[in-house]
């Protein structure tokens, strides 16, 4: 595990941005697992700024998000459809048909979850995955639990992620209660990951995920047995680890 310790948001979306960016220019149909969320916002503009100047093209990129909420249409505001089209897609030169997220509005799971694990192997696996860390140590929707889910599933949503999520909705009845995610072994069998995480909110889950044992408990914590993690943080999120 390589952490890069950075002053504050920006700093940190500036280096995560570096990583995602060397890997497009020098494999340019690199496939990307992408994240919503907060924290992965300012590494998206980052990217956004520099294809302005030329210096990125996506037009050979294939992407997979993590995870979708399971009732959400990709055009409701709340989706995660929508947020990564609004936030990334729409703003750089990647082809819609390679941007790929579970269909939340399809309930056959089985398939969906089969098919979107089918879909990875088709595009020859991930070459970097980026992740934040959820408030409960989650990464996608792989919430803690007894064990480690392997492929994409559906998963009843914990009461602490609802709690978090529920600021993107008009009210916390609105929040869905299930979701789509990849699973624990769809993350670990991409080549690189990259996590970001930010602010003094996140600093005791992120002790426990990468100091601390690893158990589905905290489900992150299983990223310290990956070949090639890079966690990028910040002050505040590292302000409880000695480094
Ligand atoms: C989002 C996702 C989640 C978030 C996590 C942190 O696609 O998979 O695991 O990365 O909940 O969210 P933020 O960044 O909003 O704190």
């Amino acid at each position: 595990m390589k952490i890069i310790r950075t002053k504050d948001y920006q700093h940190m979306s500036r280096q995560a941005a570096n990583i995602i960016s060397a890997q497009v220019i020098l494999h340019p149909d690199s496939v990307l697992g992408l994240a919503t969320g907060s924290s992965p916002i300012g590494v998206y503009e980052q990217l956004i700024e520099w294809y302005e100047k030329g210096d990125l093209d996506f037009s050979r990129v294939h992407t997979v998000n993590l995870d979708e909420y399971v009732g959400l249409a990709g055009d409701h505001p709340q989706s995660y459809r929508h947020f990564m089209d609004t936030h990334f897609f729409s703003r750089i030169n990647i082809c819609a048909k390679n941007t790929h997220i579970p269909d939340g509005t399809d309930d056959h799971e089985d398939y969906v979850c089969s098919a979107y694990d089918g879909l990875i192997r088709s595009l020859g696996g991930i070459d970097l995955q980026l992740l934040g860390l959820g408030p409960n140590g989650h990464i996608g929707f792989n919430e803690p639990g007894e064990y480690f889910m392997k492929g994409t599933h559906k998963v009843a949503l914990t009461e602490a992620t609802i709690q978090a999520n529920k600021r993107f909705f008009a009210s916390e009845a609105e929040v869905p209660r299930y979701a789509y995610t990849m699973g624990i072994c769809d993350i670990m069998q991409a080549d690189r990951v990259v996590m970001v995480v930010s602010g003094a909110s996140k600093a005791a889950i992120l002790k426990e995920a990468f100091f601390g044992p690893v158990t589905p408990h905290v489900p992150a914590s299983i990223l310290q047995l990956h070949k090639d993690f890079t966690l990028v943080a910040d002050e505040e999120a590292l302000g409880e680890v000695v480094l």
